[in-house]
């Protein structure tokens, strides 16, 4: 991925706070602006698995987890049209929309090297920790034959160690990703594989 500063550390409205779109409006953005079907699905893999955290690890209520959701459906919605203005495109959507600023903040800092956001709270950090290991495991998954089905973390783990597998995947970003989150790298797979297999 190349680099597309946003040149800004504030996103929508404080009044905005609460605000945010039917999921099936969300969905609706994807069709138009995704036609990459294997794009649109890493976003519903990115979405579910942040949904599935949400709620298991954090707790979340109803809003909060359709925050996490919205952010991870909506998070690479401008990557496929405009790759040179990836993430200022769908981030000025959605705040033409109204959308709630921490789900614009999240979306925003989902990579600080290239768009210059730090993560602050715990849904930023997540996104960012999911994002690339979902999109490797979901490489992972598609060279064996059984797909998903007896995927081990330890097999993961040795690929990540290959730089030539799914060589795209920036292995710096997964492991400062890791680094500013309390949790076990082999945890987050597990959690990823758990929640991302059966997503269509
Ligand atoms: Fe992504």
């Amino acid at each position: 991925m190349s680099i597309h500063l946003l040149n800004r550390n504030t996103f929508g409205e404080v009044a905005n706070t609460g605000n945010l779109m039917p999921i099936e409006e969300a969905h609706e953005l994807l069709n138009a602006w995704v036609p990459n079907e294997r794009l649109r699905l890493h976003m519903k893999q990115v979405a579910a698995v942040m949904k599935a955290w949400a709620i298991e690890k954090e707790n979340a209520d109803e809003l909060t987890a359709r925050k996490w959701e919205l952010a991870g459906l909506l998070h690479d919605a401008d990557w496929e049209k405009h790759p040179n203005d990836h993430c200022r495109v769908i981030i000025e959507e959605l705040e033409r929309r109204n959308i709630d600023p921490e789900v614009l903040h999240c979306i925003a800092s989902h990579g600080p090297r290239y768009f210059g956001v730090e993560p602050n709270n715990t849904m930023d950090k997540m996104i960012y920790a999911f994002d690339e290991l979902s999109g490797f495991i979901h490489a992972a998954a598609l060279i064996r034959p059984t797909r998903y089905e007896g995927m081990d973390v330890k097999s993961v783990l040795k690929k990540l160690k290959n730089p030539s597998f799914a060589a795209q995947v920036n292995r710096d970003d997964v492991t400062d990703a890791i680094a500013r989150i309390n949790i076990p790298l082999e945890e987050i797979i597990q959690f990823i594989i758990d929640h991302q297999k059966d997503v269509q």
